[in-house]
Formats: structure tokens, sequence, C-alpha cells
């Protein structure tokens, strides 16, 4: 950290419970979620660049994994969440702009909240640079959380960190108490998938089972996956993952099938996609066993994978 500049870091997560209920009339749906942040991170650097211009915000960059994909105008929510704070009462710019530098860890367009977690890590670098002269006036942790539930429904998770219970459109986090630290192998696909595409999918998958012409299966309640993650065993919480979006990911990118196969046969305890996809979660025992199935999956050429753990909260999501 410099006079001139701040960086902040956030996670990506997995949803190991993900209960979509009714669409509501401003478009999200319901959601009973169990997030788990995992240590794929995302840093995030705000930097005064001299006068102001119009919109206070000179450029934004980014590099790292898949940067190429990410927008880097004011679409991208970490510029959103970057101007939210620049319009605080008691916000001082020293009548510079800034520039908005990311650095990713986390797959774009992945069902695994890269883009929340920039969003999470410019609020926080944003409120430091911004209230640097006058921390008392900085935004408290409510206020931040209010502004990220505005940016999306991911944003506040990122901001909390750990594991979490999520419900509303996923802004109303309680912790969840966990015990241990969970192994994970994670295929990534280049293509993305858009979230409100595979919630639609999901809506239109829901009118043709209420029409007879396909199963309804809805994903329960998160009970057993809660009492899973205090056992601190794989094995068991491998029993209780559960996603309804996974279906109508599938459905948009079929190949994900194969995927989920070759997790299986590479011995993962548990595959399960993320969020809304395509990345494919493959719960193991430990490192090792996790650097087999990411091994033994990038082999079969259904998927290229990497590695990454449960981080512990809560409260980790979202440091300086
Ligand atoms: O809030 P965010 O921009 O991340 O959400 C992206 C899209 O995902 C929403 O516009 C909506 O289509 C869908 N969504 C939803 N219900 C939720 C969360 C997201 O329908 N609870």
């Amino acid at each position: 950290m410099t006079a001139n500049r701040s960086t902040a870091t956030a996670q990506g997560k997995i949803n190991l419970h993900l209960a979509v209920g009714d669409v509501r009339p401003d478009g999200y749906h319901e959601l009973t979620t169990v997030f788990q942040a995992v240590d794929l991170t995302e840093r995030v650097t705000i930097e005064y660049v001299g006068d102001a211009d119009s919109s206070g915000i000179r450029s934004l960059t980014v590099s790292g994994f898949d940067a190429h994909l990410v927008p880097t105008d004011s679409s991208n929510l970490a510029w959103r969440a970057v101007e939210a704070i620049q319009k605080l009462d008691g916000a001082h710019t020293g009548g510079q702009s800034v520039s908005i530098h990311i650095d990713k860890g986390v797959p774009v367009a992945g069902g695994m909240a890269g883009g929340s977690a920039d969003a999470a890590a410019a609020l926080l670098a944003a409120s430091d640079l911004f209230f640097r002269d006058n921390p008392a006036d900085a935004p408290d942790m409510n206020t931040l959380m209010s502004i990220a539930a505005e940016l999306g429904a991911d944003v506040p998770f990122c901001l909390h960190g750990g594991t979490a219970l999520g419900t509303g459109k996923g802004e109303n986090l309680v912790p969840v108490m966990t015990s241990g630290t969970y192994h994970w192998a994670i295929a990534t696909d280049k293509r993305g998938l858009s979230t409100p595409s595979v919630f639609a999918q999901l809506d239109k998958q829901r009118e043709a089972a209420a029409a007879g012409q396909r199963p309804n299966r809805r994903t329960g309640t998160p009970d057993a996956l809660m009492l899973a993650l205090r056992s601190g065993d794989p094995h068991q919480l491998a029993e209780h993952l559960s996603n309804d979006l996974q279906a109508p990911a599938i459905s948009l990118l079929p190949s994900l099938r194969q995927t989920l196969q070759a997790a299986r046969e590479a011995g993962a305890l548990a595959a399960i996609v993320s969020g809304s996809g395509p990345t494919v979660a493959m719960l193991c025992t430990d490192h090792d066993h996790a650097v087999d199935v990411a091994t033994a999956v990038s082999v079969s050429g259904t998927a290229s994978a990497t590695l990454t753990t449960s981080t512990p909260g809560p409260a980790a999501g979202v440091e300086k």
C-alpha cells in the first residue's frame, strides 16, 4: 500500500447447495444456497492517476487468468463498485481520477463469482483510498453489504467469505460452522455460460415438468449438508452436494456431462457444476488426491483442471 493506491483481494466461490425457488417480480429467483469461498484470488488495485476527468475513472486493465475475456469499461462490476464509493458522502478523491487494475485468479463466466469478487475487492480498496484522510467516515461493513447487494447477488458473499448460508437472492448471509479444509479440483470450460440464460433454462425445464413432460426434481433443504460440513469429513460432504442449476447448465452445454463423468472416473468423491456453470467442482480427500483428479480430468481431454481449497471464515472474504 502506498499513499496514492490501495489493493484488496477477494475469492471465488463454489455453491455446495443451491436450491432455486420461484422467480420474483424483480426477475431474481429466491435462493437457499451454501457458499464456500475457495483460494482462487482476485486482486484489485485502485490508483490515483492525475487530474479528474468526467467519469473519475481513467482506465481499467486486467491481467491473469483469462484476462482477455473481461470487459474493461463501465459494464465491469469493479468499475461500478468504485463509482458507488466515489459517490458516498465524505469520499475524497483529491480532484484526481483513478485507474483500476484487476489481477484474476478465478475463471471468467464460470459460475465461481469472479466478477463479484472483483466488485467486493474494489469496494474495500476504494473505501480505503477515498476515505484515507477521514477513516472515521468510511463506510462500515453494513453499508458495504448494502452497496454489494445492489451490484449483484453474489457480491455480499464475496465480501463475507468463508462458508455461509445465503437466502433471498443470495445476499442475506449467515456464517456456517465448518471443520477442516476441503480440497477441490476445478475443471474450467473456456466457453463460459451466461447466468441469466441458465436461470431462464431452469424456468423452462420447470414449466415442462409442471406439464408432466419431465421429472420434477428439486434440491431440498441444506440441513444434512450443514451437518456434514461440521464433520470435516469430505466423504460425508460428498453425499450432500446439490445444485438446481446443474441440469439447465448441462442442457445448454451438453459436454458438461462428459466432464462430470470424467471426474467420477478419475475418482473424485463427488463432482458438481458450480453455480450456473460451466466450472465443475470435484471434491477430493486431500491435496494429493486433488492433484491426481485434476491430472486425470485434464488428460481425458474433456476440460482443463486446476486445484483449490476451501478458505477459512467467516470474514476472510475481502482483505487489504
Ligand atoms: O446479480 P447478478 O447480476 O449476479 O445476477 C445475474 C442474473 O442471474 C440475474 O440477472 C438473474 O437473471 C439471475 N439470478 C436470478 N436469481 C438469483 C441470482 C441471479 O435469477 N438469485
